[in-house]
């Protein structure tokens, strides 16, 4: 029981990001009521194609005053390509928030759910079950370079991976940590020193010095190539998976996709310090194709809501978020029709609700 009131930024956005929200609040509330937890929610209507038809930006200008004192974002999707290019709309909203807001980690559970289908043969529920941890600011992922010559024939373009012992040590003491405090407290790093000969090794060096601060953590490391391969042959294998934005990127899609549906995956973005609010988010966009139907699956967005109160340290009612999700999905009654059911957003979502104890 906690006796703090936590205030929460929700964001839906566009699309079915406006119809997944209200189901993953639904569940939040039932949660918090159940465990003796205050939230305190504060709607926003900007980041979306509906602010952005009105005043002609995406967010209004004093949107960090607005949002930046919030325990928590909690966030729906954003973009609508029919009306407005994704890269304004993406870069516009989203994308400040991770870098104003210096969220360096990107965190994505890989878990088998009960009932869901996997696309990997032979696996059931316990047999994939880990964390994916990318860094999320600087690395391959840089502004520093350019284009020299262009249409001619000496033409050419360089961009340089951006690694620093602050951005690269945070983001390893944040999977080190999070390895710890699992049952197996077994850390993957994901690597490609043997190609990469300079920025790769020394991620190695650095992932071997965090190590001798975390003596109870068992750790390896694997070449990006052959650690994608044993994602789809071997997802047994991990526990915590921790790669550069570049590798990250691929790994937090591609574990994900070994355990079923998009419409279920949650995300986060956080600044572990908490100096600034962390986003919490479902992994799917807004859906256009299905949008206004009332047929996506509020699951993503649910387990999103359970991995902020993870974060804000409510771990108790955070789980049993969770354990709900699995007992709806094992149930096979009520789930939407990109898990082969027929129930709607809504009866989706206060399925999870009535679950959760
Ligand atoms: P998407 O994730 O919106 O949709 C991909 C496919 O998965 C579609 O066929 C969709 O119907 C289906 N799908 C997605 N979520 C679902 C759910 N909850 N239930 C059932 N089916 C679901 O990706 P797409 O189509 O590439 O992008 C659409 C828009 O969303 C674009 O504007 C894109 O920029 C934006 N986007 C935003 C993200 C964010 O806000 N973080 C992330 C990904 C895309
Ligand atoms: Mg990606």
């Amino acid at each position: 029981m906690s006796k703090k009131q936590y205030r929460i930024a929700v964001i839906p956005g566009d699309g079915i990001g406006k119809e997944v929200m209200p189901e993953g609040l639904r569940v939040l509330e039932t949660a918090a009521k159940k465990h003796g937890v205050s939230l305190h929610f504060d709607h926003f209507d900007f980041s979306s194609w509906d602010y952005y038809e009105k005043h002609g930006q995406m967010m209004p200008d004093d949107w960090k005053e607005k949002i930046g004192k919030h325990d928590a974002i909690y966030f729906g999707a954003v973009g609508w390509p029919a009306k407005i290019p994704d890269h304004v709309s993406l870069w516009g909203s989203l994308i400040k928030f991770r870098r104003e807001f210096d969220q360096y980690v990107n965190l994505r559970p890989v878990r088998l759910m009960p009932g869901v289908p996997c696309p990997l043969a032979n696996r059931k529920p316990g047999d994939i079950d880990f964390w994916v941890v990318r860094e999320n600011t600087e690395g391959e992922y840089s502004s520093v370079g350019g284009r020299m010559f262009p249409d001619t024939d000496r033409e050419f373009v360089t961009q340089q991976t951006v690694m620093t012992r602050t951005g690269v040590d945070r983001i390893l003491k944040f999977a080190f940590e999070l390895a710890q405090s699992r049952p197996k407290k077994h850390l993957t790093s994901a690597t490609k020193s043997n190609g990469i000969s300079i920025t790769m090794p020394y991620w190695d060096e650095r992932v071997e010095a965090m190590a001798k601060k975390f003596p109870g953590v068992k750790w390896d490391k694997y070449h990006i190539d052959i650690l994608t391969a044993n994602f789809v042959l071997h997802p047994d294998w991990f526990d915590v998976v921790v790669g550069s934005n570049l590798f990250g990127d691929i790994l937090s899609d591609l574990g994900p996709a070994c355990t079923g549906t998009i419409g279920i995956a949650p995300s986060g973005n956080i600044n572990p310090e908490g100096d600034f609010p962390s986003v919490f988010e479902p992994v799917h966009g807004s859906a256009p194709d299905i949008a206004g139907q009332g047929i996506a699956n509020p699951i993503g967005a649910i387990w999103s809501g359970a991995m902020m109160l993870d974060h804000l340290g409510e771990k108790v009612a955070g789980k049993s978020i969770v354990d709900a999700i699995e007992r709806t999905l094992a149930e096979r009654t009520l789930r939407t029709k990109d898990l082969g059911g027929n129930a709607d957003t809504t009866a989706c979502g206060k399925a999870v609700a009535d679950m959760v104890d």
